[in-house]
């Protein structure tokens, strides 16, 4: 029995570092990271910082979802985020989920 809990925990375990694989992919390959870093800013802000700035905003994912699809500027500073309109809409909903989820 006790085996078998331990390994529900391992399988788990390996499900949740496969998406954050995943999602560091589909970053990747939406061209976020010319301009993003994980941690601190670099042309735009570092997205643990995205993450942590929108705790327990319950509207963040919808007004993020927005700003990726259509760019925008203002919140971080005067330069702009341009519209990331070659990322299909279900990749923006889970990159944002992805981003919103950084911080601890
Ligand atoms: C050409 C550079 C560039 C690229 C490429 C880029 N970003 Fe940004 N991003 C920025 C800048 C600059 C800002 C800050 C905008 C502001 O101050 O309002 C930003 C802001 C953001 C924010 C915070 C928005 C807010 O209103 O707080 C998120 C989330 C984000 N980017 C996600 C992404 C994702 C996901 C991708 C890839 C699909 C991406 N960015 C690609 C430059 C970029």
């Amino acid at each position: 029995m006790k085996s078998v809990i331990v390994s529900m925990i391992a399988a788990a375990g390996l499900m949740v570092a496969g998406s954050a694989f995943a999602n560091d992919a589909l970053l990747k390959k939406g061209n976020c990271m010319g301009c993003h870093k994980m941690e601190g800013k670099l042309v735009g802000p570092g997205f643990k910082e995205v993450s942590a700035k929108y705790k327990g905003d319950a509207g963040a994912a919808a007004k993020l979802e927005t700003k990726i699809a259509k760019g925008g500027a203002g919140v971080w500073g005067t330069m702009p985020m341009p519209a990331m309109n070659n990322v299909k809409p279900e990749d923006i909903k889970a990159m944002t989920a992805y981003i919103l989820s950084l911080a601890k």
